[in-house]
C-alpha cells in the first residue's frame, strides 16, 4: 500500500491546496494530509484549527487522514510508515525553495522521495499569504477558499482590528 504525504503549513488551506490534495488522492493508496510548521512564517490559524478547515474542506475525501505535527516532516512520515512527500509546484519561483526542502529531508531519511505535481493554471497565482492578504484589504476572497474559510478569515481579520 503506497502512503503520501501532503505537507503545509495550511495557514489556512486555499482551493490551490484542495486540487493537489484530490490528485495526491487518486495516485496513493493512502495521502496524509500534515499541518506542520514552517519556522519562518507567522501564523494565523494554530494547528487545530487549520486542521479543521481542512476537515470542513477535503474531509469527505475516503482515502486521506489529517494530522498535525510540530516536528521534523521526516519523523512525521516515519511515524506514518510513509514513504512519499507530495508537493504541489506552482511556478519556477517555487522550485529553489521546494528543490532545498527535497534534498535536505532526502539527506535526512533517504528512504522518503518527493513528488512534485504541477498546480492546474488556474492555481498559479494562489497562495494563503496573497488571500490574506486581499481579505485585509477588503477585497473578495470567495474564489480563493472555500466559504468556511472565507468566513473564518473575515473573522480573524476583524479580531486583529481590534
Ligand atoms: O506550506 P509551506 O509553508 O510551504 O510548507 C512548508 C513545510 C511546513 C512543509 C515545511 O516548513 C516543513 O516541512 N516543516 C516541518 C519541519 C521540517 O521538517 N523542516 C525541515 C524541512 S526542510
Amino acid at each position: 500500500m503506497s502512503t503520501a504525504i501532503c505537507p503545509g503549513s495550511f495557514d489556512p488551506v486555499t482551493y490551490g491546496h484542495i486540487d493537489i490534495i484530490k490528485r495526491a488522492s487518486k495516485i496513493f493508496d493512502k495521502v496524509i494530509v500534515a499541518v506542520l510548521v514552517n519556522v519562518a512564517k507567522d501564523p494565523w490559524f494554530t494547528i487545530e484549527e487549520r486542521k479543521e478547515l481542512l476537515r470542513k474542506s477535503v474531509g469527505d475525501i475516503p482515502n486521506i487522514e489529517i494530522a498535525g505535527f510540530d516536528g521534523l516532516l521526516v519523523d512525521f512520515a516515519a511515524k506514518y510508515n510513509a514513504d512519499v512527500i507530495v508537493k504541489g509546484l506552482r511556478a519556477v519561483s517555487d522550485f529553489e525553495y521546494e528543490f532545498q526542502m527535497a534534498l535536505t529531508n532526502n539527506k535526512l531519511n533517504s528512504e522518503i522521495e518527493t513528488v512534485f505535481l504541477t498546480t492546474s493554471a488556474e492555481n498559479m497565482y494562489l497562495s494563503s499569504s496573497i488571500v490574506k492578504q486581499v481579505g485585509i484589504l477588503g477585497g473578495d476572497i470567495s474564489p480563493f477558499v472555500p466559504k468556511c474559510v472565507q468566513d473564518e478569515i473575515i473573522q480573524r481579520i476583524r479580531q486583529r482590528r481590534n
